[in-house]
């Protein structure tokens, strides 16, 4: 695991968006395989994706040959509603950049049968061989994507109930409702995770000191999912210097 501290969270999206589009432009495309990146929703990458598009915009780099899946999305919550991991995606980033529609794969939280969902994501994963980088952010409570605490550290996509703690903090999107945040979402699993090449973790603000000292000094455990990144051989953890508070 390599950590590289940064002193706030501007250098932390900066430093994520360079090594995203170096990864890119480094890629040598095996038998016309295009590039695979995972992607996080939540506060955290927001500038990251603003960053990108700046990039883009300045010609440093095109997403024409990017295929991208999400982490995870919401169940129940209509496609458009503005909260939805779909919406956030389109407006943050996939309509400000040059990436085909048919390149964007986010989990669907409204499919009929919502466990044949999660074995289309894996296969379609499959089919492309492996994700090549798989940005992330992390809960204050250590859950990775949505691999809330107890979650199996060889857990695939599939349905998972959220925690109070998770609806509370997420209630901040949502009116501060926590009884409008959905209870349940699609995630990929930590074990789908731990099959990226490569693994970036973006941790910022004190509010993640806890989760941060868990993933990097911590025993890896199921309480703590995101500390299975320490069984990944290519895992990066881009912190600010609030989020380094009990290291
Ligand atoms: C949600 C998402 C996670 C994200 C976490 C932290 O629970 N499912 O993928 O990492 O929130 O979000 P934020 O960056 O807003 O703190």
């Amino acid at each position: 695991m390599r950590l590289i501290p940064l002193a706030n969270s501007e250098q932390v999206s900066r430093w994520a968006a360079r090594h995203i589009v170096n990864r890119i432009q480094a890629f040598a495309p095996e038998a016309g395989r295009p590039f695979v990146l995972g992607l996080p929703t939540g506060g955290t990458p927001l500038a990251t994706y603003r960053e990108l598009v700046r990039l883009h915009r300045a010609g440093d780099i095109s997403f024409r040959h990017v295929v991208t899946f999400n982490m995870d999305e919401y169940v129940g919550l209509p496609r458009h509603h503005p909260q939805s991991y779909h919406h956030f995606m389109h407006e943050h980033f996939f309509s400000q950049v040059d990436i085909s529609p048919e390149n964007i794969n986010l989990l669907d939280g409204n499919a009929p049968d919502l466990e044949a969902e999660c074995r289309r994501y894996e296969d379609k994963i499959k089919h492309y061989g492996k994700i090549h980088l798989f940005m992330g952010g992390v809960g204050s409570d250590g859950h990775i994507a949505f691999n809330e605490p107890a979650s199996s550290l060889s857990s695939r996509t599939r349905i998972k109930t959220l925690t109070e703690d998770t609806r509370m903090a997420n209630s901040r999107f949502f009116d501060n409702d926590p009884d409008q945040v959905p209870r349940q979402a699609l995630t990929v699993g930590v074990g789908t995770l731990l099959e990226a090449e490569e693994i970036m973790l973006l941790v910022t603000g004190h509010a993640k000191a806890l989760a941060l000292q868990a993933a990097v000094e911590g025993c890896v455990n199921h309480l703590w999912t995101v500390s299975a990144l320490q069984l990944h051989p290519r895992s990066l953890i881009v912190c600010d210097t609030p989020a380094t508070l009990e290291l």
